[in-house]
């Protein structure tokens, strides 16, 4: 979603502006613009193509304070009179993340009072609203402060006045901001990927801070304008970590890092000989030892992981679990048990519907909530009482990938640690299970080495307009989340079924122009798989399977089948999800389109 990056330099600011936008791309975004201020004058370029456009366009213009910004359009088209920085009378300029939802009111307002609007968007009224404070001889800081005091909504901004050439305005609420801390130079941005040529030194905002930033210092203010002193911390990020590489897309490194990544995000448990609570925290043990039952938040892939969980939690450790799109919970009136452990899923920890969900939860009266989350110093994490980090690294491409399979590795673990303090876990199982997770990187470069014969298999989605993804028991989420990625990036409808549910209703969309992928584990299901996989081929479907040694499922005329390795148990979701995320790489090369930025979508939803 929408990106922002700041400077203020001895030095032009311009490049920094730029390769910080690009840094963002993967956030998602349909128009990108800059402002720096030179010789008391605001200058400003915007695009609605791609940051290289925009680096085009400002080709003449340098200074040494400026804020840029790349627009997922919310209120207002994408064009270039709605893209970033919004500006008042020549003499404020503003970059905006997150919603204002009072904008309306204040428009008329200030349209009232003599301000002429441009653009369709809620940003312009921070613009002048900050300017009819500052005309009035507030500082920038204190008119800010005051133009924030009136906004209902959330919010990351940046501020820069023309006759105020090395001061940088920020806040955040709702939407993240950090800053970038330099040898005389200071910087601000959405996400640290954008500052790592800059710097590593970094300081998060929280909610509510507004930072008054210079070339030599910066203070930082609560919400209720107290001075605060937030640490400085040093980025674990490397420009490794963001970069291509030898890949032609992230998706595609992303789903090669896997291995890595959950290794690393097993790693604390692999190298002990025992399960404990406090992986998830220091208070984990008191918490656990209250809860009786659990609630899944997250949205999309989150989410499915969150489905593949409940079965473990339910099966494994005995306790009673629901899963809950966020955005449908918060606005639910529901039942809340104080005893519900809360847990939230997020990649980003940044998800506007997630922390809402989480925020909602804790209003009615949940007070234990366990964030799993692959981005440390992310809302979600820092409003959680409970935290598990999947150690995932960056994740650029839009579609979820190693975020995914690291989150079910954190659920499994979750599900063995609250096994293990229900008493439902004997000594051998919980050595039998990390001997298993110890295994699981291997067991996903083994399912990797499939990438040939699924590039070979996408070829026949080519021309295809719809699929149906089929999957039982614990992966039936591994189906939803197959389908969603080919919709995604591919742009191929596709839905997901408990196989069980095909004769209810979809067994009528099924004839030879629709493919049927089914995710096929050598489980106790696999027999009432075959007979609902019978169904579809006796209505002449074709049929794409992926399956464990030993199912028996063999190839012949309109069934492809696609060999996995022996059944994993337990973790098998983790391994059946690599082959849907391949297929749905390569029927999206086929297809041809933007794979790492499918249209209409972006990284880090931080708007409702
Ligand atoms: O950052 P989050 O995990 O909270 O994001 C939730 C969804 O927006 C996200 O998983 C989305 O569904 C993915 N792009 C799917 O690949």
């Amino acid at each position: 979603m929408c990106g922002i990056v700041g400077a203020v330099a001895q030095r032009n600011v311009v490049p920094i502006l730029l390769q910080g936008l690009q840094r963002l791309e993967y956030r998602g975004y349909d128009s990108a613009g800059l402002v720096v201020v030179h010789d008391k004058q605001l200058q400003r370029a915007r695009s609605t193509g791609r940051v290289a456009d925009l680096t085009l366009k400002s080709a003449d213009i340098s200074g040494h304070l400026g804020i840029a910004h790349t627009r997922w359009a919310t209120h207002g088209v994408p064009s270039e009179r709605n893209a970033h920085p919004h500006m008042s009378n020549a003499s404020i300029a503003v970059v905006h993340n997150g919603i204002i939802e009072n904008y309306e009111e204040l428009r008329t307002r200030l349209t009232a009072q003599g301000y002429v609007f441009t653009s369709d968007t809620d940003t312009e009224v921070i613009a002048h609203l900050v300017h009819s404070h500052y005309k009035n001889g507030a500082t920038l800081l204190a008119a800010t402060q005051a133009s924030l005091a009136e906004l209902v909504g959330a919010y990351a901004i940046g501020v820069v006045a023309a006759d105020n050439p090395a001061q940088l305005i920020c806040s955040r609420k709702g939407s993240p901001l950090l800053l970038g801390v330099g040898k005389h130079e200071n910087f601000i941005a959405s996400d640290m990927s954008a500052l790592l040529a800059v710097t590593k030194n970094v300081v998060y905002l929280e909610e509510g801070d507004v930072a008054e930033i210079g070339l030599d210092a910066y203070k930082v203010f609560d919400a209720r304008g107290k001075p605060v002193t937030r640490p400085v911390q040093i980025s674990e990020l490397t420009n490794d970590s963001v970069e291509l590489g030898e890949y032609k897309h992230y998706m595609l490194k992303e789903i090669f890092e896997q291995p890595q990544a959950l290794a690393n995000t097993l790693e604390a448990v692999c190298n002990s000989q025992s399960l404990i609570p406090g992986i998830f925290g220091a208070e984990a043990s008191a918490a656990f030892a209250k809860i009786d039952s659990i609630l899944i938040l997250a949205c999309g892939t989150s989410h499915n992981s969150g489905l593949v969980a409940r079965n473990w939690l339910e099966e494994i450790a005995g306790i009673p679990c629901n899963v809950e799109i966020a955005s449908e919970y918060r606005y639910r009136t529901s039942v809340s048990n104080p005893n519900t452990l809360i847990v939230t899923i997020s990649q980003s920890g940044e998800t506007a519907d997630t922390l809402a969900a989480l925020n909602h939860a804790k209003a009615v009266g949940h007070a234990h909530t366990l964030a799993i989350c692959n981005v440390p110093e992310s809302a979600i994490i820092r409003q959680s009482s409970l935290r598990f980090l999947t150690r995932a690294g960056p994740e650029i491409g839009v579609a979820s990938t190693k975020a995914f399979t690291t989150q079910l590795a954190g659920l499994f673990l979750l599900t063995l640690v609250l096994a293990k303090l229900r008493g439902k876990l004997s000594q051998q199982q919980e050595q039998q299970h990390l001997h298993d997770l110890r295994h699981l990187p291997s067991a996903v470069q083994a399912v990797l080495k499939l990438e040939p014969a699924i590039k070979k298999l996408a070829e026949n989605f080519a021309n295809k307009h719809h699929a149906l993804f089929l999957g039982r028991g614990l992966h039936y989420p591994i189906a939803l989340e197959g389908a969603l990625k080919l919709k995604e990036i591919s742009y191929i409808h596709a839905e997901a079924y408990p196989a069980g549910e095909l004769k209810h209703g979809p067994l009528a969309l099924v004839d030879k122009d629709m493919p049927v992928i089914a995710v096929a584990p050598n489980d106790t299901l696999l027999e009432k798989l075959k007979s609902n996989l019978q169904e579809v081929r006796a209505r002449g479907g074709e049929l794409f399977v992926f399956a464990d040694a030993n199912t028996k499922i063999q190839s012949s005329e309109g069934v492809h089948v696609m060999q996995m390795p022996e059944h994993a148990g337990f973790l098998s979701p983790i391994l059946h999800t690599i082959p849907l995320q391949l297929l749905a790489y390569y029927v999206a090369l086929q297809k041809g389109t933007d794979v790492d930025k499918p249209r209409n979508l972006a990284k880090s939803v931080t708007v409702e």
